[in-house]
């Protein structure tokens, strides 16, 4: 059977990120930044993988027994068949677990990254001949409007895993929620993973595995600008540091100039003094109450938390109002 029958692309072409001048924006502030989504070029990708499997970064592993343990309920509460819609779409493990519980007609990934969605859906395709894929190319982290196709009176499951909803600021938080909530109709479902508060010493440790995987992960963002943007970046000048801000409630993770120093990119030259930090992400941990509210604000009902033995992990069931 052609697989490719039952899957379409909708590109919503997202103009190519600007890397160079998000690049030359962050390093020219008081607080030298780099956004984060930069760290998944396929050598991060990989990386994050990696740390996944590492026995420090507990929310992978745990968000999927969580679901695994919840997805007999999760489909009583969103209804089998009908439609679902995923941003991102790196969680395969993850999404096959709703596929086999929820047995949707439609699957909808949206995710920036076109060639890498495209695979993964070449894959799906051929496990799940009955399911129509409608790839939607596009940058989630912006306002988005969603294809109208397959919407034929189906109920639509929205998911975010891997509390990837923590790279926001919570306004910012707040804002992606409206957006998805625009994409629903009331009564849909939002399933959503977030990482809870806890003993800061398991969240450092999360962000500073012994192996050194996150490091690695965090310092490929460097590599890159060596590689992409032709920077002279001394990978060796800069050391990983990741720790958890308690007053902000987050994980932040930063490279740390080991000395006195300038890098060139792109024409212009940046100095560093020793102990200057490149803040590179922003990882904010939530306690399931706050979450709940924060998604009340946004125009949802939450009707469902699980967690697991050690309250580490959360995954909520959101019902659009
Ligand atoms: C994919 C954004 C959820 O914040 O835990 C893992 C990324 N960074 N280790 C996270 C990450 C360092 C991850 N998210």
């Amino acid at each position: 059977m052609n697989t490719l029958a039952k899957l379409r692309l909708h590109d919503l072409a997202p103009p190519q990120d600007d890397f160079l001048g998000a690049v030359l924006d962050g390093l020219g502030r008081p607080h030298k930044s780099l956004p984060c989504k930069f760290f998944y070029d396929e050598a991060g990708s990989a990386l994050f993988d990696a740390i996944c499997d590492t026995p420090e970064y507990y929310p992978t592993r745990t968000e999927i027994d969580i679901l695994a343990a919840a997805a007999g309920e999760i489909a009583d509460l969103a209804g089998r068949g009908g439609a679902l819609v995923e941003y991102g779409s790196g969680s395969s493990r993850k999404t096959r677990l709703l596929l086999d519980a929820l047995a949707p007609t439609v699957y909808m990934p949206i995710d920036i990254s076109r060639e890498h969605m495209l695979s993964a859906c070449h894959t799906l395709a051929a496990d799940y001949p009955a399911l129509h894929l409608m790839a939607v190319c596009a940058d989630y982290t912006r306002p988005l409007r969603l294809p109208t196709v397959a919407r034929g009176g189906q109920r639509r499951l929205a998911f975010f895993p891997g509390s990837s909803i923590g790279n926001f600021a919570p306004l910012e938080a707040l804002r992606f929620l409206k957006n998805v909530a625009q994409h629903l109709a009331a009564d849909d479902g939002l399933l959503i993973g977030v990482d809870l508060k806890k003993d800061p010493a398991i969240l450092n440790a999360a962000y500073n595995d012994a192996a050194g995987v996150t490091a690695a992960f965090n310092r490929n963002l460097l590599t890159r600008c060596n590689r992409e943007l032709g920077a002279d970046f001394d990978l060796d000048a800069f050391t990983h540091k990741a720790f958890y801000n308690q007053a902000a409630g987050r994980i932040e993770m930063h490279l740390e100039s080991t000395r006195e120093q300038a890098v060139h990119v792109g024409g212009r030259r940046f100095t560093f003094a020793r102990g200057e930090t490149i803040h590179t992400e922003n990882s904010y941990k939530y306690q399931p109450d706050e979450f709940r509210h924060l998604a009340t604000q946004a125009g949802f009902e939450p009707l469902r938390t699980w967690t697991d033995a050690q309250h580490l992990f959360g995954v909520l069931y959101l019902r659009r109002r």
